[in-house]
C-alpha cells in the first residue's frame, strides 16, 4: 500500500517512533506532517537509543528520504542540536529535507509559551514549552516566518521588522526583555548557512514519489486526544495529529492515503493536564508507571497512567479512518494478575459510549470490565501463536472495541520486538 499514515490513537507516546522505524525498512520516504520538537519519538535499534524530536523516524535507513513537512513547525536551533547528536552516533543525514513552507519556531515563541503557561496559573495546559502554540498561532494570524524566508534576506528583514515590535509589546507586558530585529536577523542568517541546502520545495519530491507508487509513510506526532479540534480542548496541542490532516501537512491529496495505521498502547498514558477518565491515582498506577518506564521523552515528566480506554479507541478509529491497529507495550502488562478495560463513561444515570466534550468528560467516571492477566513473559514472542491465550483474548477485545484489525503487536522497545499478526496467523 503506497501511502500509509501512522498516527497516535490515544494521548501521544503510543510508540509511533518505534513503529515508523520498523515499517520504514520498506519505505522510500517518511514525512513528518505536523507538530514540532514537542515530539519525543523513541527508536531503539542497532545504532542505539534515540529520542527524535523533529527528524522523521525513518532516518536510520540511508536510502529513505526523510522530510520535515509543511505542516510542522521547526525550531532550527533544536533541529541542529538533534542532527549533531544523530551524526555523532553515526546516522547518515544526507537524506534529510525540510519544507520551505514549514513555519519556524522563533526564539520568542518558547519564551511566550512559558509566560502564557504561567499566566494560566491553575488551568495551565502543561505544554512542553517548546513554543508550539505561539508558533501555530502566528501561522494562523499570518505573522509567521517560514524556513523558505531564510533564503530571501530582504524579505526576511522586512517580515522581522513587522513582527518583532508586536512581540516586544507582548514581552514588555510580561516584564520580559525585548528582542532586537538585528540579532534575530543574524540568527536567521546563521540558520540559513547551517540548513539552507536542506530547505527545499518538497512538493515535486513528494508528488513524484506518490505518482511512481513508492512507499511513503506519513508520521504523525502526539495523538487524537490532543488534536486541536477533536481533543480535550483547551488541553490540546495546536495542530491536528489525525490522519485527516496528514495529506495537507505532507503535500499530497487525501485520496492518495491508502492505509491509516493507528498506534495504541496496551494501556493508557498522558502527559499534561486535562480530563483522563481512566487515570489510576493509586499504587496500581505507580506500579504501571514503573513497569512501563512512563516518563516523558521530551520533558522527563512522569506520565499519567491508566487502564485501556475502549471508548477513546473507538473515537480514534473513526476520526482517523483507521485501517490497521498496532498494539505496543504488551509486555509491560506481563506480570499483572488482573487487567481492566474501560467500555463506557458513567455520567449521572447515563453510560456514554462516545467521547463527549471536555467539560462533560471531566465529570465522567469509567465503567470497567475485568480481564485475567497472563503472568508470563511475552518479550520473546514473534508470532501470534506464541502469545499466551489470555494475551490473545485481551488483544481481541481491543480489536473488537476499535472495530479495526490488529496488524502488528510490539512486545519490546527494540526494532525486532514487533511482529506481523496477519502474516503469522
Ligand atoms: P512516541 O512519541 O509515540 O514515538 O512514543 P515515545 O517514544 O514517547 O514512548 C514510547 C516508549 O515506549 C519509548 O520509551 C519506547 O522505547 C517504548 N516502547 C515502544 N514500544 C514498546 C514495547 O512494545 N515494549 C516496551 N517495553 N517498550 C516499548
Ligand atoms: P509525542 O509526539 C505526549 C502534550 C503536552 C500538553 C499538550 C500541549 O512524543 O507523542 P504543546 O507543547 O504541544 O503545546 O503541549 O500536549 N504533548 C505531548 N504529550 N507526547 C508528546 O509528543 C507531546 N507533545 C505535546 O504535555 O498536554
Ligand atoms: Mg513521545
Amino acid at each position: 500500500m503506497p501511502v500509509t499514515a501512522v498516527v497516535g490513537a490515544q494521548w501521544g507516546d503510543e510508540g509511533k517512533g518505534r513503529v515508523i522505524d520498523y515499517l520504514a525498512e520498506k519505505a522510500d520516504m517518511v514525512i513528518r506532517f505536523q507538530g514540532g520538537d514537542n515530539a519525543g519519538h523513541t527508536v531503539v535499534n542497532d545504532l542505539g537509543l534515540f529520542r527524535l524530536h523533529l527528524v522523521p523516524s525513518g532516518i536510520f535507513y540511508p536510502a529513505t528520504k526523510n522530510i520535515v513537512g509543511t505542516g510542522t513547525v521547526v525550531n532550527p536551533d533544536n533541529l541542529l542540536r538533534e542532527m549533531e547528536t544523530l551524526a555523532a552516533a553515526g546516522v547518515d543525514l544526507a537524506n534529510l529535507w525540510l519544507s520551505d513552507r514549514a513555519h519556524m519556531v522563533m526564539p520568542y515563541h518558547p519564551l511566550l509559551d512559558g509566560l502564557e503557561e504561567s499566566a494560566r496559573g491553575g488551568t495551565a495546559i502543561g505544554t512542553t514549552k517548546r513554543g508550539i502554540g505561539p508558533t501555530y498561532s502566528d501561522k494562523a494570524a499570518r505573522w509567521g516566518l517560514r524556513l523558505g524566508d531564510l533564503r530571501n534576506p530582504a524579505w526576511l528583514r522586512q517580515r522581522l521588522e513587522q513582527v518583532v515590535p508586536r512581540k516586544n509589546v507582548l514581552l514588555e507586558r510580561y516584564g520580559a526583555p525585548e528582542l532586537s530585529v538585528e540579532a534575530l536577523y543574524e540568527q536567521c542568517m546563521a540558520w540559513q548557512a547551517a540548513l539552507g541546502q536542506r530547505i527545499v520545495d518538497v512538493l515535486p519530491m513528494v508528488r513524484q514519489a506518490v505518482q511512481q507508487g513508492q512507499n511513503v509513510l506519513l508520521e504523525g506526532q502526539l495523538g487524537v486526544m490532543r488534536d486541536l479540534d477533536w481533543g480535550i480542548y483547551p488541553y490540546v496541542t495546536s495542530s491536528n495529529p489525525t490522519a485527516a490532516f496528514a495529506g495537507a501537512g505532507a503535500g499530497l491529496p487525501a485520496s492518495k492515503i491508502s492505509r491509516v495505521v493507528g498506534v495504541v498502547k496496551a494501556y493508557s498514558t498522558c502527559v499534561g493536564a486535562g480530563p483522563f477518565p481512566v487515570e489510576l491515582l493509586d499504587a496500581a498506577g505507580d506500579e504501571l508507571r514503573e513497569l512501563g518506564d512512563e516518563y516523558g521523552a521530551t520533558t522527563g515528566r512522569p506520565r499519567r497512567v491508566g487502564w485501556f480506554d475502549g471508548v477513546a479507541i473507538d473515537y480514534a478509529a473513526w476520526l482517523n479512518g483507521m485501517t490497521d491497529l498496532v498494539v505496543t507495550k504488551l509486555d509491560v502488562l506481563d506480570t499483572l494478575a488482573e487487567l481492566k478495560i474501560c467500555t463506557g463513561y458513567r455520567l449521572g444515570d447515563e453510560i456514554l459510549t462516545h467521547v463527549p466534550d471536555t467539560a462533560l468528560l471531566e465529570m465522567v467516571t469509567p465503567v470497567y470490565e475485568s480481564w485475567p492477566g497472563w503472568q508470563q513473559p511475552t518479550t520473546a514472542c514473534r508470532r501470534w501463536e506464541e502469545l499466551p491465550a489470555a494475551a490473545q483474548r485481551y488483544l481481541r477485545r481491543i480489536e473488537e472495541l476499535a472495530g479495526v484489525p490488529i496488524t502488528w503487536v510490539s512486545v519490546g522497545a527494540a526494532r525486532e520486538a514487533m511482529f506481523d499478526v496477519m502474516r503469522d496467523q
